[in-house]
């Protein structure tokens, strides 16, 4: 824990520990969550598909308004600093639309973005071997869910409710259809065939979603993109959640009832070693 309070991040053009970081309580951060992040990566000192979280995070951007015209060789200069080849970690990314005067709705006439960046180390998550429980809930969350905003309160609950009955993850629906995980994407195997839902408005555009079907191409899976009806869930024989920390995590259990035989599947096991040899191969 010290070591982490310890640690170096990023502010404002600064190197300096993570306790000696400090916003002003006006930042639009703070009061209204105006701001956008991405989470990236790193195996051994190598940022994993950068350019695409990086050109995600330039959408986020210029979806919420925020003009911040830097190249990927500034993002490079500034991340790589906190960065330690030893290790496999992730970088937190977060951009406000920084300090105004007066607290106001309306963006600042001359907005000064605050930007703020952190590493921690990635932890092997546990619940890859074994599988994880999941339960399903109505996406309560706004219209935007492709812009990756730190206004994640509806995610924050979703996921907690989840935990709170002994889940990793709350996957979501909306008019019956599936969406994503609370902080992740969702893929499901049916009747042999790898699905996801398509890339709309109601899912984040996740990298490891993305990585995961440049996988599933290039080795001849039968994969599809597209909607997934509650019902359809309910019978997959796999279903994996997925992302940036996490990788690739199979649910054996949905609403207390097993997912195919209640262990991870073949298809998993296939994709999370096809997953594994490609981070080795970059
Ligand atoms: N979340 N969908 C949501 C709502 C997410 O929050 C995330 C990731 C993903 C997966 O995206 P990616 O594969 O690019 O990590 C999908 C990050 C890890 C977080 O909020 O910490």
């Amino acid at each position: 824990m010290n070591d982490f309070i310890d640690s170096k991040v990023y502010l404002n053009g600064e190197y300096l520990p993570l306790s000696e970081a400090k916003i002003s309580v006006l930042d639009r951060g703070f009061l209204f969550g105006d701001g956008v992040y991405e989470v990236i990566p790193s195996y051994s000192g190598q940022l994993f598909r950068m350019q695409d979280h990086l050109d995600r995070l330039q959408d986020s951007l210029s979806k919420i308004r925020l003009e911040l015209p830097y190249e990927f060789d500034q993002w490079m200069a500034v991340l790589s600093p906190l960065l330690d080849p030893t290790k496999d970690q992730y970088i937190y990314l977060q951009i406000t639309r920084g300090v105004a005067a007066k607290r106001d709705h309306a963006f600042p006439k001359h907005p000064v973005p605050t930007i703020f960046a952190m590493c921690s180390d990635i932890k092997p998550f546990e619940g890859v071997k074994t599988g994880v429980k999941a339960l399903t809930m109505e996406d309560s969350r706004w219209e935007m869910c492709n812009v990756k905003a730190t206004t994640l309160l509806a995610n924050v609950l979703l996921r907690q409710q989840a935990v709170e009955q002994g889940c990793a993850e709350a996957i979501l629906h909306r008019n019956g259809y599936v969406t994503e995980g609370a902080a992740s994407n969702l893929f499901a195997v049916i009747d042999g065939i790898l699905i996801t839902p398509e890339k709309t408005a109601e899912i984040l555009p996740g990298i490891t979603r993305q990585v995961i079907l440049e996988l599933a191409q290039a080795n001849d899976f039968q994969l599809s993109e597209e909607i997934i009806s509650l019902e359809a869930l309910q019978i997959a024989s796999e279903i994996w959640i997925t992302s940036s920390t996490r990788e690739i995590i199979p649910v054996v259990e949905l609403d207390s009832e097993p997912i195919g035989d209640g262990i991870p599947g073949p298809v998993f096991h296939k994709m999370n070693q096809l997953f594994q040899d490609y981070k080795k191969s970059i």
